[in-house]
């Protein structure tokens, strides 16, 4: 188990993509802090991970407030004394109910870059200094493909997207002569809450898709872009991010990984 006696914490891990990362690493041995807004479905995230057999806290965190990233790296080192992983995976679409608008207002850019950026940095600015006293830690940051290529449609989540990959790039060379990996992830189709709320959003603004349901509309979405032709799962992100976050890959730092069944080969 490559995680025995680690700590790891997880932003975002109270369900979808979080939650298969937060869950893999445990399995893998890990402590886990599940650093969430939505306590309920955070505490059922620590309950499986417990009963799984590993240490699991939930903390209150709100990622685009650094006070608040703060208090969750100070929950980690007093619960369990150490802090090994730093998984910045919170990410929003846009501003609530941005799936209602056809374009993105200043509202639906600001949150974008709150939550799906400056939440990176602000995790990342909450642990370096231990981790750089230490010699010691693995940063992932959850990216997407759609920071990988501009694209029409909500422009600013794939530009916050792409923020947040030149943002690992950059810490990344900060922090190597301190022994720190920064890495990100860009995951590709997922059914998830976000990616429902994506659907629902494409539904209202694209004629041909006005007679599907939402499931529908990303099973075709994953139809027509996947060439390994299957949509990709919370579990194949947490693989990524456990291989990333281990010392199996010492010597890989500032590389953004597609785990996309090939929608994007760069
Ligand atoms: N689903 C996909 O296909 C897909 C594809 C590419 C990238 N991503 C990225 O993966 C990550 C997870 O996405 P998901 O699909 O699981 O989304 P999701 O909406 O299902 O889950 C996001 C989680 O982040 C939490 N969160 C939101 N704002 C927060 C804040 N300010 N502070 C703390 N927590 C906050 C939410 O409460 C939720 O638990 C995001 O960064 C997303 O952009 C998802």
């Amino acid at each position: 188990m490559d995680f025995e006696g680690k700590t790891a914490i997880v932003t975002g891990g109270a369900r979808g993509i979080g939650r298969g990362i937060a869950l893999e690493l445990a399995q893998r041995g890990s402590n886990v802090i599940v650093a969430d807004l939505d306590e309920e479905s955070a505490r059922s995230v620590v309950t499986e991970i417990m009963a799984g057999g590993t240490q699991s806290y939930y903390c209150e965190t709100d990622v685009t407030q650094q006070w608040s990233t703060d208090g969750m790296a100070e929950t980690a080192l007093e619960k369990y004394g150490q802090l090994d992983v730093l998984v910045n995976n919170a990410g929003v679409g846009g501003a609530p109910d941005f799936n209602s608008r056809k374009v993105p207002t200043v509202e639906d850019w600001q949150a974008t870059f709150d939550v799906n950026v400056y939440g990176i940095v602000n995790g990342t600015q909450s642990v370096e200094n231990y981790m750089i006293e230490r010699g010691y830690g693995k940063i992932v940051n959850i990216a997407s493909i759609a920071g990988r290529a501009g694209r029409p449609g909500f422009a600013s989540y794939g530009a916050s997207k792409a923020a947040a990959i030149n943002v690992s790039q950059a810490w990344a060379f900060k922090l190597a002569p301190h022994g720190i990996n920064v890495n990100a992830v860009c995951p590709g189709l997922i059914w998830t809450p976000l990616w429902q709320s994506i659907a629902e959003w494409r539904k209202s603004t694209d004629d041909q898709n006005a007679g599907l349901s939402p499931r529908q509309i990303f099973q075709h979405t994953v139809a027509e872009s996947v060439p390994l032709g299957r949509e990709q799962t919370p579990e194949d992100v947490g693989k990524a991010v456990a291989f990333l976050a281990s010392d199996r890959a010492r010597s890989i730092t500032g590389q953004a990984l597609n785990v996309d069944g090939g929608i994007r080969m760069n």
